[in-house]
């Protein structure tokens, strides 16, 4: 059995993926889902939503396949992944640490990547799909019933293996010109990997190797987009409310014509849109006050300092990410 991989994914940064994935991770477990939450961004910002710096300076410290980094690392000396060892970080919440060290994964990666066609295909096969591979390690271990990567701002080969291992992307976005412009480079670059990996896919299929490896399976390099996140703290509050207008009504087009391959639906407004999962308010101070707390935002109590109209909008976060959580849960096939 293998667990669904979500990711949220911009190669524009600051769009708020780190922040969607810890609230949503939280949420899913407060409907008794259980999840896995790897965080496969060598920023490991994640890890210090979840983690306090002596924690995470242990966990660095080990070897024993406590992070990402360290599952990987034998692979690159010939030996193999390490299953690995998960920090459980709340009720039903299971967190793979992130490493700054995974950076150095990068240059393995680029280079298999071509190998992974020519003879010999397992080795390069193995390393590609080295994400994956650990992600199912981890749901396994713990029956996890989703799995929720974190990844970082670029379209490098990191983020190449961790798509690969993706079966489900949902795109943050801000309303303005940079947001619109990552979501046209993103669409055609989800479309090359997902038939590149295809095509490997392909060419491991009918090799002579494969029969060597019975227990060896890949991920399907699925990708599929679920839709995008409107991100109202993105916007500038000295533009006027027309430029804002402007960029978000020209969303849902580009959405369409960059990510799905599909034509303009003329007319078609963000409000209504089918493909537009929430739009995420600004939360201002309850942000560093939720960090502060290692809490999410809508378990802030009067006594974290959540009074006065801190309160109210405690309780629309509850709200609008319950909303969020179900509705993916329903784009993904997910029994809540
Ligand atoms: N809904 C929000 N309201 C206010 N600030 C936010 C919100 N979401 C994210 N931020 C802030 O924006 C910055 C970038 O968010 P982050 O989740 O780290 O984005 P990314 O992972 O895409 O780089 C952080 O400082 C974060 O605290
Ligand atoms: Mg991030």
């Amino acid at each position: 059995m293998t667990s669904p991989v979500l990711t949220f994914f911009n190669n524009k940064g600051g769009v708020g993926k780190t922040s969607l994935i810890y609230h949503l991770a939280w949420m899913f477990a407060s409907l008794h889902k259980r999840v896995v939450i790897a965080d496969l961004d060598p920023q490991a910002n994640l890890t210090a939503f979840f983690l306090d710096e002596e924690r995470i300076e242990e966990v660095w410290e080990k070897t024993d396949g406590s992070t990402i980094y360290q599952c990987v690392q034998p692979i690159t000396d010939m030996g193999d992944i390490k299953e690995p060892v998960l920090q459980n970080v709340g009720t039903d919440l299971y967190l793979l640490a992130g490493d700054v060290r995974l950076s150095d994964y990068e240059g393995e990666l680029a280079d298999v990547w071509p190998k992974s066609l020519d003879s010999n295909l397992y080795r390069p096969m193995r390393i590609l799909s080295s994400f994956w591979q650990i992600m199912q390690m981890a749901a396994d271990k713990v029956e996890a019933a989703i799995i929720l990567a974190d990844i970082g701002p670029n379209l490098g080969a990191i983020n190449r293996s961790a798509l690969i291992a993706a079966d489900y992307v949902a795109i943050p976005l801000g309303a303005d010109l940079f947001s619109l412009q990552g979501l046209k480079n993103l669409g055609p670059a989800l479309k090359s990997w997902r038939q590149s990996w295809k095509k490997r896919l392909d060419n491991w299929e009918s090799s002579s190797e494969k029969k060597r490896y019975p227990d060896f399976h890949l991920p399907e390099g699925k990708m599929e987009a679920i839709g995008y996140l409107c991100q109202q703290y993105m916007v500038r509050l000295d533009r006027p409310v027309k430029a804002y207008d402007k960029w978000i009504h020209r969303i849902p087009d580009v959405y369409r014509e960059a990510v799905l391959g599909q034509p303009p639906e003329a007319g078609g407004k963000q409000e209504n849109d089918p493909y537009c999962l929430a739009t995420i308010k600004h939360y201002r101070s309850l942000i560093p006050m939720a960090q502060e707390h290692r809490k999410p935002i809508f378990s802030l109590t009067s006594a974290d300092g959540a009074i006065g109209s801190h309160a109210g909008a405690v309780q629309d976060a509850r709200k609008d990410f319950n909303t969020l959580a179900i509705k993916i849960a329903g784009k993904i096939g997910m029994v809540i």
